[in-house]
């Protein structure tokens, strides 16, 4: 075994808590929602049993209507600001008001499917089924009660992208009034221009507040968010875990599971389609408050891929576009297109090479047949985090590693990609 594996693997036993991996020490001391699903596969690759304790972990904080919160708070820590009393949530174990992306379920599908002892995970995901098919209903329920096909996200930290330009003009219409003083934690761990912006983050806190006096309820929360849009990224994950699921539903589902989830899954393969952009030979998130497509060129608008979700042609168009990156960037991914204005390769999801969105694109290429640039993806990949090392995310044109290091979900990737 090569001293990167093991060199991965420890740093998941590192940053084991008991059950549950925290994304990096001290900067992020909690449970993370879609950290902790590519954290499982990780896990899977050496230690299957262990995979499926980080999925089960994560859902202690599942709510009774479905909702799988963005934080668990296991146990509580003076790390990171906002804690368990800024959100007011009632729940043992504490938990955030909000989610994140939905890989859940492709995560239990591919532990399954890899399984050496089929027999122990048939039992694990026998229990964990009904939780998905419960979180996806959520999602259905809570945020499409109309029935669009999109599912809307109500704060950028649940498009797992918090500070992307995407969210730009949407985030500007959020006042910066907080009940209570902001006390960030991050800026003391991580250099300040890698993190977002200060009035970012008195945005974000404000829209914790909303909720808050929402009493946390999905109907509620949907009418008072002056932040909602229908984030590409979000609703192709959830497409992709919506058809994971439809595959679980044959060994484990009940009556009528399997036509309802492919009737959800038609559904947002259509809505999906039509937010392609030609100007930017990417697809694109909705502004649902203005009606307005969010025209910035963004990494997330290449995950239709993954979800299945491109036809050949517009396929063909996002290969050329990433083409057109690598003439910019030594590296891919940007997460955001090197030739818009707002690019800058240092500030989080404004610029740098994320792991696991590159691990997204590339299943996402490679299963569309185009295995030659899911190499190219896949091998970026490797070669960053050989040089760099384990960080959160890269400088897309020099390779180098910032924001936090020792990162979990780093570590899981790589040990993906072997
Ligand atoms: C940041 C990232 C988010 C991630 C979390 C924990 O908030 O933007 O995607 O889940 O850190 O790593």
């Amino acid at each position: 075994m090569t001293e990167m594996i093991e060199q991965a693997r420890a740093i998941l036993r590192r940053n084991d808590r008991g059950g549950y991996t925290v994304p990096t020490d001290r900067l992020y001391p909690f449970q993370w929602n879609w950290d902790s699903a590519f954290v499982a596969m990780g896990w899977a690759t050496f230690d299957e049993a262990r995979g499926f304790t980080e999925v089960e972990r994560l859902l202690e904080g599942q709510w009774d209507d479905g909702l799988v919160p963005q934080i668990v708070f296991h146990a509580l820590s003076d790390d990171y600001f906002p804690g368990p009393s800024v959100w007011g949530v009632q729940h043992v174990p504490p938990t955030s008001g909000i989610t994140q992306p939905p890989v859940l379920a492709s995560a239990v599908r591919r532990l399954l499917d890899r399984a050496r002892d089929g027999a122990a995970a048939e039992d694990r995901v026998a229990a964990i089924y009904p939780r998905l098919v419960a979180s996806h209903r959520w999602w259905r329920q809570a945020r499409d009660p109309a029935g669009s096909g999109l599912v809307s996200t109500l704060h950028p930290w649940e498009t797992g992208m918090d500070n992307s330009p995407a969210w730009d003009v949407a985030l500007a219409r959020v006042p910066t009034t907080t009940t209570a003083p902001v006390q960030r934690r991050d800026t003391s761990h991580v250099d300040a221009s890698m993190r977002p912006r200060a009035e970012e983050y008195q945005r974000f806190i404000h829209l914790v507040d909303v909720f808050r006096d929402a009493g946390w309820q999905p109907d509620k929360m949907l009418a008072a968010s002056p932040f909602r849009v229908a984030d590409i990224a979000t609703n192709s994950i959830l497409l992709r875990a919506e058809r994971d699921l439809l595959v679980l539903t044959r060994r484990f589902g009940g009556p009528g599971d399997a036509a309802e989830i492919a009737s959800r899954a038609d559904r947002m393969q259509d809505a999906i389609a039509r937010l392609w952009n030609a100007r930017t030979g990417l697809f694109q998130s909705l502004d649902q408050i203005s009606g307005a497509r969010i025209e910035v060129a963004t990494s997330a608008g290449l995950l239709p891929l993954y979800a299945g979700a491109a036809d050949a042609a517009h396929t063909q168009e996002m290969v050329a576009t990433l083409q057109r990156w690598a003439g910019m960037v030594r590296y891919l991914v940007p997460s955001t297109a090197p030739d818009e204005a707002c690019f800058d390769a240092l500030r989080y999801w404004r610029g740098p090479i994320w792991a696991v969105v590159n691990w997204m694109i590339a299943e996402g290429l490679a299963e569309s047949g185009e295995a030659g640039v899911a190499n190219e993806v896949r091998n970026a990949t490797r070669e960053l985090i050989a040089a760099a090392g384990f960080s959160e995310y890269f400088d897309p044109r020099d390779g180098r590693g910032i924001g936090g290091a020792n990162f979990s979900w780093t570590a899981a990737i790589y040990l993906l990609l072997h």
